[in-house]
């Protein structure tokens, strides 16, 4: 029996291209630890790790039906940590070298996909002994299974006392497809509307999905209110005002099993509030590793993680790199994504050889490495539904400075509060920024001072525990009986 079933296209340990990934691997767990029996259902990648955990096949051939009558499904089934975890698989779909795009753009059949892995979910759901009190998808890619649910729920008993929860990780991927596809995802005619999945005469899957769930939910408060005005409302700001009731801001957390540097496996030696030693090591094992000049050992050493895209503010921090290497820092950059951006970082690699380094590719074990070798933390997001990144820099005794948006503006005191665990400033600017960043040098300088922030920054807790009692609460409110 699972009282709420996880729909995502990602999940950490198996599969992940950002936060959506963490947050799928920390929060149904933690549900499940409460007494909520969660399950998570999610594609079979081809790339997926399975960290040497067995499957379990369940269904050999489910028939789904689409894109052709006679198409099938495998589902598979393995154990995280006590909790059921689902997998739909269909080579020709999944089984590819990216989850969901090459270089060269998005995979062409995303929007098939993704409405063959929301209609399995359905079929598949059908078949349990008993339906989920709550289906809760996340992102554009599991959009359709509540606008599935809403229409199914009004002529098939089994789905009545079943709600829908919807959460939107990152408003600028809606899963907007043409017309056509609509036709083709089985949605009845009466969701081509304005107030349904329609949008421009485009079909578009978030606003299906916001439409027809029971409840909507954005990664953090700030977010859940910005989306509403025009800056931050990628065009559905009217409609998400519309609808706004219904929609509440429910901020992550992080999950700090696999984020604490007090017992981290990545790193060459661990540290925490109590004692902070062991940073100075990772940090001097950092330099090493990158080929930095070990005089930064001794100098403010910035690090940035996160996808070479134009959300992550990504132009302003090239913007900034030839002042800031005028002046005694170092600077990690970890990233992949926009080629112009990688091609640009790496030009200033060789021109800064010894006190810029720029790593392109996606690696989990760096990641930690970079968040326990640096000082400080970059993060000048456009805009930032939650960010995981800050919040795991946070607990690693490395003060972010970032842009005062979203998920930021929630989990950072900017100095200079007295409870300052990091900097902030105001708008996507780059001498805002580099402003900001002076400060934070200023104050690296002041050992004590900077001690304080550092160790008030580690003693900050984001924990998942929180949050799921607040996914909770909105699950009962809907009247699910769990
Ligand atoms: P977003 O989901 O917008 O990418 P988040 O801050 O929520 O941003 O989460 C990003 C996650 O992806 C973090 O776990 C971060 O460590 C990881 N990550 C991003 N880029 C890389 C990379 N190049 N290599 C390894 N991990 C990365
Ligand atoms: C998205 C957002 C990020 C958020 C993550 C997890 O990828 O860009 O801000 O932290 O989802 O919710």
């Amino acid at each position: 029996m699972h009282d709420v079933l996880y729909v995502t296209s990602e999940m950490y340990p198996f599969s992940k291209t950002g936060g959506l990934g963490d947050v799928m691997g920390a929060l149904p767990p933690c549900v499940h630890e409460k007494g909520v029996n969660a399950a998570v259902i999610t594609p079979f990648y081809g790339r997926m790790n399975l960290d040497g955990r067995k499957l379990r096949l369940v269904y050999s051939d489910l028939h789904v039906g689409y894109p052709w009558p006679s198409t099938t499904a495998e589902i598979y089934q393995t154990d995280y940590d006590g909790m059921p975890v689902y997998f739909v698989a269909r080579g020709e779909y999944f089984d590819r070298r990216y989850y969901y795009n090459t270089h060269n753009g998005d995979y062409f059949d995303n929007c098939e996909r993704f409405i063959f892995f929301c209609k399995t979910v359905l079929k598949w759901a059908r078949l349990l002994p008993s339906p989920p009190a709550v289906i809760h998808s996340h992102d554009w890619q599991s959009a359709l299974v509540p606008p599935y649910l809403h229409f199914e729920r009004a002529r098939d008993s089994f789905w009545k006392n079943t709600k829908s929860v919807s959460t939107i990780h990152n408003l600028a991927f809606q899963g907007r497809f043409s017309e056509r596809l609509f036709h083709e995802s089985g949605l009845p005619a009466e969701a081509w509307s304005m107030h349904g999945a329609e949008f421009y005469g485009d079909f578009n899957m978030l606003k299906a999905s916001i439409a027809y769930s029971d409840a909507v939910t954005a990664v953090s408060p700030t977010y859940a209110a910005e989306i509403l005005g025009p800056e931050f409302g990628c065009g559905l700001e009217g409609f998400l005002r519309s609808n706004s009731g219904k929609i509440e801001g429910i901020l992550n957390g992080a999950d700090y099993n696999v984020w604490d540097p007090c017992e981290d496996k990545f790193l060459p030696c661990c540290y925490s509030a109590e004692d902070i030693r062991g940073k100075q090591q990772c940090k001097q094992s950092m330099l090493r590793e990158f080929y930095m000049s070990d005089q930064l050992e001794d100098k403010p050493v910035f690090g940035f993680i996160g996808r070479l895209r134009d959300q992550k503010g990504v132009d302003l921090l090239i913007d900034i790199i030839p002042k800031l290497m005028e002046k005694d820092v170092g600077l990690i950059v970890l990233g992949e994504g926009n080629l112009a951006y990688e091609a640009q970082l790496l030009d200033l690699m060789e021109e800064y050889s010894g006190k810029l380094c720029v790593q392109v590719g996606y690696t989990e074990n760096l990641a930690h490495a970079i968040q326990a070798g640096s000082d400080i933390f970059l993060m000048p997001s456009r805009y930032e539904p939650c960010g995981l990144t800050q919040i795991y820099a946070l607990r690693f005794g490395t003060p972010p400075v970032a842009t005062a948006v979203g998920g930021l503006c929630d989990t950072i005191t900017p100095y200079p509060d007295e409870e300052a665990t990091g900097f902030t400033f105001a708008e996507s600017d780059a001498d805002l920024f580099f402003e900001a960043i002076e400060q934070a040098i200023a104050v690296w300088h002041d050992r004590d001072e900077w001690e304080k922030m550092v160790k008030r920054a580690m003693r900050k807790e984001f924990t998942w525990d929180r949050s799921a009692d607040e996914y909770i609460k909105l699950y009962r409110k809907l009247g699910a009986r769990i």
